[in-house]
């Protein structure tokens, strides 16, 4: 496509603008000098899932898209260009960057047309494990994702090599795209996800299985999220943009530790991961290091990151997708020494379904990352329900609204406290900012987007430090596409 009609690239502050505004983006004007430029042509490509072909919207052709990897302190120049029959944005997935770069239409940027283009420039001021993706309707299900890694040198991580992991849940068949797939829940309510509905017992070319309980590959439903597989029926999950029979797989040497960066790139699944036999050492949660935990299994909501160190063994080992609650899974294979016997994994896979995953909430943030100890200068009650008959989800009773936020100021300390009263876990995300999730000791994670189990309540602190108008939502797109979104808006 061509720019041809682009608007001039002035990056458009609809949000009003604050003389802190200058003053954060002047700070994060710090360490380097080095900027790193590179290019996102947005548009429908066709893919090869492993033996499945697909016409799809990606990045440059790729799926998962190309990574960018810069350093900490560094400058990131992204030239967008929109080569899809919608318009677009991109929002840095777990970047407290500078308001106007943020990607969310209305908010902090006007959507970027069909043929038109748009430049993203701004600094990294956080080191870690982070993506990207649209900010408009649930263009993020067709395959538009790709790993933004923020590489710091001092980040004290002891491993030899890396690999990044990207899970993806992938539409297809019934529901087809996901404007589709919004459109039938709208249409319906909860059929689609509902695991009462009769129809979906059985239903022809689903690898996802039956729906009372039994997933079809004899493994439990888990009881993690509430047992609840999600609201949109997906016959296959990826792996780096693979299907579980035709995985990618990357050459290693016994001994050798590689730091695993984990993305949930999925807009409805919850996948649980693990290398079967070899255990976890998690080091990071959303980019932020935590004191170092062993596990055999770790769970990740939709766009969440995890780093964990392996040590690889004398054998070719999968790393294992499971789709938590669904029963399908999708794995990379780690090549060392001994072959083994690519059909094992199904076993592998059972058993790994059957072990404890560790909850990100039982970690800790190091001392580095810790907030300072103080109480909250306010507290915002985040009350999560829905859907109803509508396939309406909100937050204090009401759809997201642009104009309609939070209003938080710069310099407090900020709890949100959420509480979820549906059925359905929610992984809820703040724009700009990393939260500490309030732990037993008041130390725990330091992380962008958490799971809040149903029933259940999740508190939450962070310091105002980022002026501008922040998304708050739920990162299961058809949830938050259906309304589970508010603003965290500095006054
Ligand atoms: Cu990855 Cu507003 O989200
Ligand atoms: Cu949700």
């Amino acid at each position: 496509c061509t720019a041809q009609g682009s608007a001039p690239n002035t990056p458009t502050r609809v949000a009003p603008t604050s003389p802190l505004v200058a003053a954060a983006e002047r700070d994060r004007r710090t360490a380097t000098t080095r900027t790193t430029s590179t290019v996102l042509n947005a548009g429908i490509s066709d893919v090869d899932l492993g033996g499945v072909p697909v016409t799809t919207w990606t990045y440059n052709g790729e799926l998962p898209g190309t990574e960018i990897r810069i350093k900490r302190g560094d400058a990131l120049r992204a030239r967008l260009s929109n080569g899809l029959p919608q318009p677009t944005t991109v929002h840095w997935h777990g970047l407290a960057l500078r308001n106007d770069m943020d990607g969310v239409p209305v908010l902090t940027q006007p959507e970027v047309a069909p043929g038109a283009e748009f430049i993203y420039e701004f600094v990294a001021p956080d080191a870690g494990t982070h993506w990207f993706h649209p900010h408009v309707g649930a263009q993020l299900d067709r395959g538009l994702y790709a790993p933004l890694i923020v590489e710091d040198p001092a980040d004290g991580a002891d491993y030899d090599s890396e690999l990044v992991v990207v899970l993806d849940d992938w539409l297809d068949g019934l529901d087809r795209d996901p404007d589709t797939a919004l459109a039938n829940l709208k249409k319906n309510g909860m059929v689609m996800g509902d695991r009462s509905a009769p129809h979906m017992a059985g239903m022809p070319g689903m690898d996802h299985g039956p729906v009372d309980g039994d997933t079809g590959m004899g493994m439990p439903q888990s009881a993690l999220l509430g047992g609840d597989a999600g609201d949109v029926v997906y016959p296959h999950v990826l792996v780096n943009g693979r299907i579980s029979s035709a995985p990618r797989s990357v050459n290693a040497k016994p001994g050798q530790r590689i730091r695993l960066r984990l993305i949930n790139a999925a807009s409805d699944t919850a996948f649980r991961v693990g290398v079967p036999g070899i255990p976890l050492r998690v080091t990071h949660t959303d980019g932020f290091p935590v004191v170092p935990k062993q596990a055999d299994t770790v769970l990740l909501g939709m766009g969440e990151r995890l780093d964990a160190v392996i040590t690889v063994p004398d054998r070719t080992v999968p790393v294992l997708a499971l789709a938590e609650g669904r029963g399908s899974y999708a794995q990379l294979l780690i090549r060392s020494g001994r072959e083994s016997d690519p059909t094992a994994s199904d076993a592998a896979a059972q058993q790994l379904a059957a072990l404890p995953a560790l909850a990100t909430g039982d970690l800790r943030a190091t001392e580095e990352v810790s907030l300072p100890k103080r109480s909250p200068d306010v507290t915002h009650n985040l009350v999560l329900e829905g859907p109803g008959a509508k396939y309406e989800w909100t937050i204090n009773g009401k759809a997201y609204r642009p104009d309609d936020g939070l209003p938080i100021r710069a310099e407090q300390r900020v709890r949100l406290r959420f509480e979820n009263k549906s059925t359905m876990f929610h992984p809820m995300h703040v724009h700009g900012h990393t939260f500490q999730l309030i732990g037993p000791n008041g130390r725990g994670p330091r992380k962008d987007t958490a799971i809040v189990l149903p029933g259940k309540t999740l508190e939450v602190d962070f310091d105002a430090n980022n002026p501008g108008q922040w998304l708050t939502h739920c990162h299961n797109v058809y949830h938050g596409e259906a309304g589970m979104m508010t603003v965290l808006s500095y006054v």
